[in-house]
């Protein structure tokens, strides 16, 4: 039997499908469709679009273009809402409702008919969770995103969220500005609406989804309210009639191909660490587990070549005039799969023939002159996170990358709000600060907060970078010697939770080592102490769901029971 396409897809179980089908066609026609549109194919539209997203703020315009594109191509256009997660407006954290937010949209793919859909997304977590979602709904899907915010000027220099957040706020906290100069800052750091405009998360997304072959080509630099967003949105409608009447559905383009090619573009991007948790936890949905050590040895010969920040100087808007990323691609050519396919049905080696020739531009060095020799990003293992452990190295400090010190502990975040700025803190340039039970189920959430800042008494003689190391993340905005995703984590038990003030660390990031110098014995005893019972439990809820379920950071914080039974490869391939 032919599969159901378009209106007669899915229908509502009234244990008659042809009264099912009249149903539907009734009501649908009360908006003033005529038959002739609902016999074409249906694009869904993702739209999220929300007050309470401003990265999201073009989404009404990216919508009108979408269908228009969509419309050109003979097809019908039926946006509809899905959960919207922005950065700053999630509590406890954008993290804890991203697996929310992918089950949401994917079941809504399979709920409503539709042939194919367009996936609008762009703050940090929305994109992941749209792609966890199409990789297992199994329908033809497209991503867009929204585009990264314009730039501001502050008496004369550019700024954008978010590294110039964090600087200006670290000068505040220093007393090099006071009050009325951080309040002025405030109003220029977010040009227009639209994404963070460095290689944040976002940015970083947007990047590995083109590569995965899951965008456009192209589509992932333009600014949010440029014409050449607008453009793709377009286009993106119109690719997406292609691809429904193609069937070219998430499951034959999320190849192992696809994902090393997206891996190698976060190394070279200097990507934000987040990107390594998401797109693990996309490919766990297609049956494909990352392999941290594996990632480790790809990160080590892929040199960073973008200069954004926050391990570079520019923004995603200087990035897009410099081609954006097919000029990064170009530079990768030989690392690449060239034949992992795309959602236009081509490969990315015929798209990136069809991209034109390089031309001149400072944002996208050589592979021969690049930012930083290695890829950004450096897996760490040793007593300390035996299930490994992430450093951003590009965006870290030279001088602390073999580090060894003294540890001064928080036991969670509350500690650490109350204590990091008490003038009797005993704290030294050269500790190492640690943050406990910020993990993904100790946050919950795993919050960005690993991104401790420096106490205030230190900053205030001058000093901008320490050695600071937890279960966490941290925006992939930020910058410093900061240790993330130490696994297990402090709430399941891990080694973290045993750390005491005092307590020497070793940091050896080109050896690859993390340390706590205290001996075997000692730490038994300290394990022994320790109560036992679950760490965090909750009655009811989405948050019952969550901490039940939420796997580790190196397996993608996605549920166990959203991923496929076992795994069938491994990622990178050895
Ligand atoms: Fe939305 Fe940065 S807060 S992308």
């Amino acid at each position: 039997m032919a599969k159901a396409t378009g209106l007669k897809k899915g229908l509502t179980q009234y244990g008659d499908t042809g009264f099912s089908l009249f149903l539907r066609k009734a009501f649908i026609k009360g908006a003033g469709y005529t038959d002739d549109a609902l016999d074409r194919p249906i694009v869904g539209i993702a739209d999220t679009g929300s007050g309470f997203n401003p990265c999201h703020g073009n989404a009404p315009q990216l919508v009108d273009a979408v269908r228009r594109g969509v419309m050109l191509a003979g097809g019908i256009p039926i946006p509809f809402p899905t959960i919207s997660i922005h950065e700053s407006f999630a509590h406890p954290t954008s993290m804890f409702l991203r697996n929310l937010m992918s089950m949401e949209t994917e079941e809504m793919l399979r709920a409503q008919p539709m042939d194919a859909v367009v996936l609008i997304g762009g703050c940090d977590k929305t994109v992941p969770a749209q792609l966890m979602a199409a990789a297992s709904a199994g329908i033809p899907a497209i991503q867009l995103v929204t585009g990264s915010m314009l730039t501001g000027a502050y008496r004369g220099t550019t700024v954008g969220a978010c590294t110039d957040c964090r600087r200006y706020w670290a000068r505040y906290r220093a007393d090099e500005i006071g009050e009325a100069e951080i309040s002025e800052v405030n109003d220029q750091l977010v040009g227009s609406v639209g994404t963070c405009c460095v290689m944040g998360t976002a940015s970083t997304m947007a990047c590995v989804t083109e590569a995965l072959g899951m965008m456009l080509p192209g589509g992932a630099s333009a600014p949010a309210v440029t014409a050449d967003r607008a453009r793709i949105a377009e286009q993106t409608g119109t690719q997406a009639v292609a691809m429904a009447a193609a069937g070219l559905t998430p499951q034959r383009i999320l190849t192992t191909q696809a994902f090393e090619n997206a891996l190698r573009v976060l190394f070279a991007i200097g990507g934000s660490t987040n990107g390594l948790i998401h797109l693990t936890a996309i490919a766990g949905r297609m049956g494909l587990r990352v392999d941290l050590d594996r990632v480790d040895r790809m990160s080590a010969e892929t040199p960073v070549l973008v200069d954004l920040k926050p391990s570079g100087e520019h923004y995603m808007e200087d990035f897009h005039r410099a081609g954006g990323l097919p000029t990064v691609l170009r530079e990768l050519k030989s690392l690449l799969h060239l034949d992992a396919l795309t959602v236009t049905g081509r490969t990315l080696g015929e798209e990136l023939e069809a991209a034109g020739p390089a031309f001149d531009q400072t944002v996208v060095r050589p592979r021969a002159r690049p930012i930083f020799a290695q890829g950004g990003l450096a897996v760490l293992r040793g007593n300390l996170a035996p299930g490994g452990a992430l450093i951003k190295q590009s965006a870290a400090s030279p001088a602390l990358m073999t580090h060894e010190g003294r540890a001064v502990v928080f036991e969670n975040s509350e500690d650490l709000a109350m204590r990091i700025d008490d003038p009797d803190l005993e704290v030294q340039a050269d500790d190492v600060l640690v943050l406990k039970h910020i993990g993904p189920v100790g946050g919950p959430g795993m919050p960005e907060a690993g991104y401790i800042p420096i106490p205030r008494k230190l900053a205030r003689q001058g000093v901008t970078d320490m050695v600071r190391i937890s279960d966490g993340r941290m925006s992939g905005t930020a910058a410093g010697t900061i240790v993330l995703h130490v696994t297990p984590e402090c709430a399941l038990g891990g080694p973290l939770a045993l750390v005491r003030t005092g307590d020497r660390i070793r940091l050896d990031v080109p050896n690859r080592t993390l340390d706590l110098l205290v001996d075997d014995a000692e730490l038994a005893a300290r394990a022994a102490a320790r109560p036992q019972g679950a760490a965090r439990h909750a009655e009811r809820g989405y948050l019952k769901l969550y901490l039940d379920t939420v796997l580790q950071a190196d397996e993608g914080c996605d549920f166990d029971f959203l991923q496929p039974p076992s795994f069938t490869r491994s990622i990178p391939d050895a």
